[in-house]
């Protein structure tokens, strides 16, 4: 009896230590614990992954199932695009640098019905154009000052600074995020823009009675199996929903597509440019914790704190890691490496702890083993750069100055990459 109580006593103290150790976090390296990273080129039953054969037949498949399984979900079922309505082209687009191009990509089940809305921007050519492909977070209205973009219908979260409200966007939130989106140094560098609002896919809310979650419903089903799509793997299926059309357009250069995404998004990107090798490029800009950086260090944002936060992100497997992302098989490097060897960058902040910068630059460090086996160069430095000094392998790294959010600093480090990779 005496036995038992101690056995709980110690148990609950342990339990107690551990939360409250949670209860802070960590924002100063000297607290990060100690960690492993599991290393990209070992497999889980221990043997090496020596070859270009080893990493696709052996490795890289292993990897994908376990990401799939445990943290972002498998996507249920097969569902192409049912209708693309075009709404409107023009030739006249900023000021006659561009061409602008409005359509919807309809997806249709039983008696469900998705719509996702496009908005190109691309370069007056005749030639096909290399893209950059991105998720906006408030409507492709925000993105550019153009009063000809459709405003959109879905729902969006609230925020009356930029007149949305009661989830309904108005004039007012024309060209709100416009910051974000420099489409004429874009255009003239030689590149499209081509971008969706994340919510049409899925509505970021922890509610799978909306967006394309329920398309997959068998009779009765109200959420995703707990290895199933979270939302962020439903924003990736709609980057390769956006693939299967412009491989379609007439204009645009499907092999040189860069999917790129900020935050967020940038998980979302890098979910999408690890599950569909079509994307020729990606670009996370500050994506964090679930994202480029690695889980194990806990450093800023931990699992627990986002499965908390956005318990709709990841599959409900994922939360067994809560407080134990020592159990996780694998880290946010193996990530990056299914990517291999496909240009890849990743970016952060100096302001943005929260999204951990030194664990986004050493997962891309160790991403860069299957880089080179696979006969690239992943990142040319190993110690982290000095903040606004860009480096490009076939993996790319920045860290700038200033806070969480993408800027024309980033997009210029984007379209330099892009330049050195697409236009040689
Ligand atoms: C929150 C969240 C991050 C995410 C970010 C964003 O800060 O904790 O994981 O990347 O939102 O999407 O802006």
């Amino acid at each position: 009896m005496k036995k038992l109580a101690f056995i709980l006593l110690l148990s609950s103290f342990i339990w107690t230590s551990a939360h409250a150790q949670r209860e802070n976090v960590i924002s100063d390296e000297s607290k990060v614990p100690a960690y492993t990273v599991p290393d990209v080129l070992t497999r889980l039953n221990g043997k090496k992954v020596k070859s270009e054969k080893d990493w696709f037949k052996k490795q890289r498949p292993e990897l994908l199932k376990i990401f799939t399984d445990q943290v972002y979900g498998k996507v249920p079922g097969v569902l192409g695009i049912s209708e693309v309505k075009v709404w409107e082209t023009s030739d006249n687009a900023l000021n006659g640098l561009a061409r602008r191009k409005q359509l919807s990509l309809f997806f249709k089940k039983n008696n469900l019905n998705l719509e996702v809305n496009v908005l190109m921007y691309l370069p007056k050519t005749t030639q096909k154009v290399p893209v950059f492909l991105a998720y906006n977070f408030t409507g492709n209205h925000a993105v550019y000052n153009d009063p000809a973009i459709r405003l959109t219908e879905s729902w969006v979260a609230n925020n009356p600074s930029v007149g949305i409200i009661n989830n309904k966007v108005t004039e007012q939130s024309r060209a709100s995020a416009n910051d974000r989106w420099p489409v004429e140094e874009i255009i003239k560098a030689g590149y499209g823009l081509v971008t969706i609002y994340y919510g049409d896919v899925d509505p970021d809310k922890d509610d799978f009675s909306d967006g394309i979650h329920p398309f997959f419903y068998k009779e009765g089903q109200t959420k995703p199996e707990s290895n199933e799509w979270g939302s962020i793997a439903a924003w990736a299926w709609g980057l390769s929903r956006a693939m299967d059309y412009l491989e379609k357009d007439p204009m645009v250069d499907s092999k040189k597509v860069a999917v790129l995404g900020h935050s967020r998004l940038g998980k979302a990107a890098l979910w999408a440019g690890a599950t569909d090798p079509r994307f020729a490029m990606v670009i996370s800009n500050e994506s964090g914790c679930g994202g480029a950086a690695l889980s194990k260090r806990i450093y800023g944002e931990t699992v627990e704190i986002i499965n908390t936060s956005f318990p709709h992100w990841f599959c409900e497997n994922f939360l067994q890691y809560d407080n134990h992302e020592e159990l996780l098989p694998v880290d946010q490097h193996m990530l990056l490496a299914l990517i291999g060897p496909r240009p890849l960058y990743v970016a952060s902040a100096e302001g943005d702890q929260w999204a951990d910068p030194k664990g986004e630059f050493l997962s891309a460090k160790y991403a860069s083993a299957v880089y080179e086996l696979l006969g690239k160069e992943g990142l040319p430095v190993k110690e982290m750069p000095q903040v606004n000094h860009p480096v490009m392998g076939a993996i790319g790294y920045h860290i700038r100055t200033g806070k969480h959010d993408l800027t024309p600093y980033d997009w210029t480090q984007y379209i330099g990459f892009a330049d050195k990779h697409f236009k040689k």
